[in-house]
C-alpha cells in the first residue's frame, strides 16, 4: 500500500486538488484509493459533497477512540465517492481541537500509522490530504508516509513559506528518525506571466531535483470540476490540468 501525504504549511497553495486529482486518476486506473481529509476545513470532503457538518463519524474519531478499534472505525467512516474504488475519510470541525485534546499525550504522532497498517490489504493508495497548519495531524500523516508532496504556488510570496515547510520535514525528518521522499510541486504556472518562470526557476535552483521537472497549470477547469464534485480527470479528462497531474503521477511511480 502506497500512502502518499500532501502537506504545505501554506494555504490555498493546492494541496486538496492535488490529493483529489491523483485520486482521481489512480481510481479510474482501477486502483483502490482511499483519500484521508485532515483539514478541519474539510474542503476534501466538501470537494465530493460530503457535508461535513452532518457526519456522525470523520477522522476525528479515529483519534479519540481506543486503539483497538481504529481500523473498524475507519472502515466504518468511509464515505464511496462517483468512482467505484474511490472513498474518502471525511474530515470534520473538531478536528481543530485535537492539539489541544491530545497533542501533549504521547504515541499520539502514530495513530494514522497504526489505523493504516491495519487496512493495508484494503487499499493500494492512501493520499492524506492535511490542513496548512504544524500540529497533531500533519504529525500523524507525516509519520504514515512513504512519499511526501508539497504543492507550492510559483509566485514569490509562495516560496517563501515553502521554506518553512522544508525545514519543518527536516526537523519531523530527525524526530521521526525517517527519511522523507518528498517532492516539490510547482502549482497554479501561469506560463505568459514572467513572474510565475522566475519563481519556477528559483525554485529549481534552491531545491534542485526536489522540484518537480514540470508544472502543475493554472487551468479553470479544477473550479469547474470542484463545482460538479468530480475530479478533473473524470471532469474533463482532455484538459491541461489532468494532462498535468497524469504526468505527475507517472513521474510517482
Ligand atoms: N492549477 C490550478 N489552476 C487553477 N485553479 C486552481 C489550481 N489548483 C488549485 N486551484 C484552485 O485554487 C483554490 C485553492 O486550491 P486548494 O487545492 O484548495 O488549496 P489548498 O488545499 O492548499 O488550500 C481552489 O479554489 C482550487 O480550485
Ligand atoms: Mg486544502
Amino acid at each position: 500500500m502506497h500512502i502518499w501525504t500532501i502537506a504545505n504549511q501554506k494555504g490555498g497553495v493546492g494541496k486538496t486538488t492535488t490529493t483529489v486529482s491523483l485520486g482521481g486518476i489512480l481510481a479510474q486506473q482501477n486502483k483502490r484509493v482511499l483519500l484521508i481529509d485532515t483539514d478541519p476545513h474539510a474542503s476534501l470532503s466538501y470537494y465530493f459533497g460530503i457535508d461535513s457538518e452532518e457526519l456522525t463519524k470523520s477522522t476525528y474519531d479515529i483519534f479519540v477512540s481506543p486503539m483497538a478499534s481504529r481500523s473498524e472505525l475507519l472502515l466504518d467512516c468511509l464515505c464511496p465517492t462517483k468512482l467505484d474504488t474511490l472513498f474518502v475519510l471525511p474530515a470534520t470541525m473538531n478536528l481543530a481541537t485535537l492539539d489541544r485534546k491530545l497533542g501533549a499525550q504521547s504515541g499520539m504522532g502514530l495513530v494514522l500509522t497504526k489505523a493504516l497498517k491495519a487496512v493495508e490489504n484494503e487499499f493500494d493508495y492512501v493520499l492524506i490530504d492535511c490542513p496548512p497548519v504544524l500540529g497533531v495531524l500533519m504529525v500523524n500523516a507525516l509519520a504514515a508516509c512513504n512519499k511526501i508532496l508539497v504543492p507550492v504556488q510559483t509566485e514569490f510570496l509562495a516560496l517563501k513559506g515553502l521554506d518553512r515547510m522544508m525545514h519543518t520535514l527536516e526537523i519531523m525528518s530527525k524526530s521521526l528518525n525517517k527519511q522523507f521522499d518528498a517532492l516539490i510541486v510547482p502549482t497554479m504556472f501561469d506560463k505568459r506571466v514572467n513572474a510565475a518562470l522566475d519563481a519556477y526557476k528559483s525554485l529549481r535552483s534552491d531545491y534542485g531535483d526536489k522540484t518537480w521537472k514540470s508544472t502543475i497549470p493554472v487551468d479553470t477547469r479544477f473550479r469547474e470540476a470542484s463545482q460538479a464534485q468530480t475530479p478533473i480527470s473524470l471532469f474533463a479528462p482532455r484538459s491541461r490540468g489532468a494532462y498535468a497531474y497524469t504526468k505527475l503521477l507517472t513521474s510517482l511511480r
